[in-house]
């Protein structure tokens, strides 16, 4: 039966543990901003996530602030990402973090903006110093080779500012008739652009065009300008990041309010690939540069056309996904409730088992330690407490026996007991007296405690005290269970009828006999002769 029980609390255990999924990977993504161009590339990953069941992604975002990327790069880690897919805000400062959790043996991949340190297992980014190179080539064509340009730059040690910037005054050095005619901070948001140049101390109209290290200051400075010089001639605008979408570059470039723009990738799809090849142990390529090209007022159509596309075709797999997202939490449901309730059924399968094996041993440990005091006369000391319970309980079933006008009555259980070594030295002849006694009478149905004590030169309670300090059982039960044994006995050895063995062994009901002879055997008395 243990093994049974074993067998119950491995099938729950079991059930419990399906129940409680885990996914295989978990990877953090530690993004330096939050704008229109991360959007879509959490989208990318999201989308390509959505295509293998086991991975989790925790997302967090640091609004442009170093300090604040450190402290949640560390978190990740804490939180036991398997791989942390990182584009540090700046390139020195983030850089102990992304070393510190590269050292405890997380696989680190860096994307678009570089660290200070070559501790990381890929990098991933276009060339964002060819990026301001060309950028500054096409000005300088736009231009005819001549005239003032505005810079307005990305965030201070961030590289792609750094290496756009350092592109861009190469390309234009070369061409001695064109001039940076100012720098200013654009920190990569538009409203810092659109602020700068609210403030610009110069005059903005001197400006043949304003390059935006991205789109989004483009537009913050244009719009800038547009305010200071309203219904005069603007410069031009060039900018980067080239977005699909109705917000993105493309159409900027479309509807000419920039004059060119240049695709920075955001390829979502492919850093989550790389990190599923590298937590696979899968081949990957350590350096991956990202192709782009430059976005013209010759190509934005069809470009924009083709990014339609693009987001149309995203947007209905997001629905498919989302629907079948919906199907699987549905599934998901279903098995948790099956496997709630099949835990539920084990469970209360054990509480039977248990209850009814804890049912059957106290049965067991009652008939053996009555049938032991009456029959082996073995004097055995009694836990007071044990003996008590178990009297109170058959006293009950030995009083029902007996015929309703029985003078035997249940004695008061919280009588003395009689020290052990007293118990020992007089028990024996004396249980054996009482057993002969009890054999002589107990085919009269009417015998109650008073004749046995009578019998034995004893009042009632004190027969009761003895026999119950000697045995833990009380002369009702010890009466009963000889009745019921000797019937046993006759039934086996005779011939007689049920009937007349009930009467002969001080039954005066058989009903009755029949009844308490199951409850003591387990079997009625017929079945005894058949075995
Ligand atoms: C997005 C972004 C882009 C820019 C890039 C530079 O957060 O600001 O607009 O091209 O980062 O790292």
């Amino acid at each position: 039966m243990r093994h049974d029980i074993s067998l119950c609390l491995i099938i729950l255990l079991t059930l419990t543990a399906c129940s409680s999924e885990r996914a295989r990977y978990h990877i953090g993504i530690s993004q330096c901003s939050e704008d229109i161009w991360r959007d879509w590339q959490n989208a990318e990953m999201k989308l390509e996530a959505s295509l293998h069941e086991d991975l989790r992604m925790s997302f967090t975002t640091a609004h442009d602030d170093s300090r604040r990327q450190i402290q949640q790069i560390d978190s990740l880690v804490a939180a036991g990402i398997d791989l942390l897919i990182v584009a540090p805000n700046q390139l020195q400062n983030v850089t102990p973090a992304i070393d510190r959790a590269y050292d405890s043996g997380i696989p680190i991949i860096v994307f678009e903006r570089k660290t200070d340190s070559r501790k990381y297992t890929a990098f991933v980014s276009a060339d964002n110093y060819e990026m301001g190179r060309q950028m500054g080539e096409y000005i300088a064509a736009t231009l005819g080779r001549q005239g003032k340009i505005l810079e307005v730059l990305g965030l201070k040690g961030s590289s792609p500012a750094e290496e756009r910037h350092r592109g861009f005054c190469d390309a234009i050095s070369t061409y001695p008739k064109m001039q940076i005619a100012a720098t200013l901070q654009g920190d990569w948001t538009e409203e810092k652009a659109y602020k700068v140049l609210r403030e610009y101390p110069g005059d903005v109209s001197e400006f043949d065009i304003v390059f935006g290290h991205n789109d989004r200051t483009a537009m913050g400075a244009r719009r800038a300008i547009a305010e200071r010089m309203p219904g005069r001639k603007l410069p031009l605008f060039c900018g980067i990041d080239g977005l699909p979408g109705e917000l993105g570059g493309i159409r900027q470039v479309r509807d000419s309010l920039l004059t060119a723009s240049y695709i920075y990738p955001t390829r979502g799809d492919l850093l989550l690939q790389l990190a599923l090849d590298i937590l696979q142990g899968k081949p990957y390529q350590k350096e991956t540069l990202l192709t782009s090209a430059l976005v013209t007022h010759e190509n934005a159509n069809v470009l924009y056309l083709e990014s339609e596309e693009v987001v149309r075709r995203s947007q209905r797999l997001e629905r498919m996904h989302l629907l079948a997202n919906g199907y699987l939490r549905q599934l998901s449901v279903q098995r948790t409730v099956t496997i709630l309730a099949c835990g539920v059924i084990a469970l209360l399968l054990i509480v039977i088992v248990l209850f009814y094996l804890y049912h059957r041993g106290q049965v067991n440990i009652r008939r053996e330690r009555v049938l032991n005091n009456l029959w082996n006369l073995s004097v055995q000391p009694q836990d007071t407490k044990d003996a008590s319970a178990t009297t109170e309980e058959t006293e009950k079933v030995a009083a029902q026996a007996l015929p309703p006008h029985s003078p035997i009555t249940p004695e008061s259980t919280d009588s003395p007991k009689p020290a052990s070594a007293t118990i020992q030295e007089a028990s024996s002849p004396f249980i054996a007296h009482f057993r002969e006694v009890v054999e002589r009478n107990m085919e009269n149905s009417e015998l109650s405690v008073e004749d046995l004590a009578a019998e034995m030169n004893l009042s009632r309670v004190q027969l009761y005290r003895k026999v119950k300090a000697i045995t833990g059982s009380s002369p009702v039960e010890l009466l009963r269970t000889a009745r019921l044994n000797r019937g046993h006995q006759l039934l086996l050895t005779t011939d007689k009828t049920v009937s007349e063995v009930a009467y002969a062994v001080g039954f005066s009901a058989p009903a009755y006999f029949t009844k308490c002879f199951k409850e003591e055997f387990g079997m009625v008395p017929g079945e005894v002769r058949k075995c």
